[in-house]
């Protein structure tokens, strides 16, 4: 029988992005063994590393091993050595936004949810937290004010914000579709009381809804009084579709209160399924270099890229299963460490090495 095999962009980037990514590569290797599944990787230089090493944040080789393989498993790029360049040059706008752009990944899927084992790590209350809640935020991530025209004079400067219908149309039909295998509720988030994008962008998923899914439940929100409700009953979000901008706030505000941005992956896909992989936050300047990151963040979106892109359910079903083992056997990176009794604080390559171990053992 031919082994299953998969070829993967590596792209570590900077910060602690080569620390964690390591930790997925090794967690893939772990459930490539136990599966029979074989992964090629092929790690590229990206962000600030890139133009250190070759003067530019997207190097045309990069690329080139990206759209030759079945996906692209991302660090982080970023970090204050590189933001005194002109604004296109920098790691974000230089290459995580052309590769999203080049892929047409306009569907970011982040799940959020707090596990039963993690409620102390969460800000929230433990009467707000309750039994616990989970929602997933379906951000557009090809349009916005990221895309728009951008524009700047000596007293002036202006970004576009700019949504097309099909752009609108798109991203709803994922959050429906999402909605219709989770509890049936879509929230939209806007600014609809202000911004004309919003408006319309409303209007069209109203009509998407009305016309394809009027099984589901819709509600609106504003961005405003959105953020104050995840904060308040968390369980009332399902499904939250929200634009580029609105959608990467309250992804990070989602993140932390499910314990930590380090716990929470991502996945940036275009209709064919094909994405790039990456947690949702950053590389983390304040503990890059100390071997302290929480590394679950991206052997998540490790998992994301086995489940979404190749179908590889029982791979995924297993590192799921191996996460909340070691979690339930009490290691935390001192990210969600909260001292309680049986926490024991570990490095980011001793969370990679237990959960890798729990895969093989069962
Ligand atoms: P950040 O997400 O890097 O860090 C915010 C906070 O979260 C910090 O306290 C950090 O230590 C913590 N954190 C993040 N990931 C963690 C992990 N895995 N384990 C433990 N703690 C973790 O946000 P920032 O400080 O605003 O941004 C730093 C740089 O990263 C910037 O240059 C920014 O543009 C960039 N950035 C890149 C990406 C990406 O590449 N996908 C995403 C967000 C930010
Ligand atoms: C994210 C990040 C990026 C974004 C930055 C680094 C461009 O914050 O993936 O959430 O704003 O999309
Ligand atoms: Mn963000």
């Amino acid at each position: 029988m031919n082994q299953k095999s998969y070829k993967i962009a590596v792209l570590p980037g900077d910060g602690i992005g080569p620390e964690v990514i390591v930790e997925a590569k090794k967690v893939l290797e772990a459930v490539g063994t136990k599966f029979s599944i074989g992964f090629e990787f092929d790690e590229q230089l990206v962000g600030g590393a890139a133009i250190d090493a070759v003067g530019e944040a997207l190097p045309a080789a990069t690329l080139a091993v990206c759209e030759n393989s079945d996906a692209i498993l991302f660090g982080s790029v970023g970090g204050e050595k590189w933001n005194s360049l002109p604004p296109e040059k920098r790691p974000e706008v230089g290459a995580l936004l052309p590769l999203r752009k080049h892929f047409d990944l306009f569907a970011n899927i982040r799940p959020a949810g707090v596990l039963s084992m993690l409620k102390n790590s969460s800000p929230l209350k433990p009467e707000i937290i309750g039994d616990g809640f989970s929602f997933t935020v379906i951000r557009e991530l090809t349009g916005d004010v990221y895309f728009g025209a951008k524009e700047r004079g000596e007293d002036f400067a202006s970004d576009l914000m700019i949504y097309r219908k099909d752009e609108v149309v798109r991203i709803a039909r994922v959050a429906f579709e999402l909605a219709k295998n989770s509890r049936q509720k879509v929230t939209n988030i806007d600014k609809a009381n202000v911004l004309a994008t919003s408006q319309f962008w409303r209007k069209i998923v109203e009509e998407v809804h009305a016309q394809e899914f009027p099984e589901i439940e819709l509600e609106h929100l504003y961005i405003d009084n959105a953020t104050m409700q995840i904060l308040v009953k968390p369980q009332r979000f399902d499904i939250v579709l929200a634009g580029n901008l609105f959608g990467d706030i309250l992804s990070d505000e989602a993140a932390q209160i499910s314990g930590s941005i380090g716990l929470q992956a991502s996945a940036s896909i275009n209709s064919k399924k094909f994405g790039l992989f990456e947690p949702m936050g950053g590389s983390a300047p304040d503990i890059a270099g100390q071997g302290i990151a929480n590394p679950i963040a991206q052997i998540g979106s490790a998992a994301m890229m086995l489940d979404i892109s190749f179908g590889e359910l029982a791979a995924v079903k297993a590192i799921k299963q191996a996460i909340l083992a070691t979690l339930e056997s009490g290691l935390r990176t001192g990210d969600i460490f909260t001292g309680a009794l049986g926490e024991q604080k570990v490095s980011t390559k001793e969370m990679g090495d237990a959960i890798a171990a729990a895969i093989l053992e069962n």
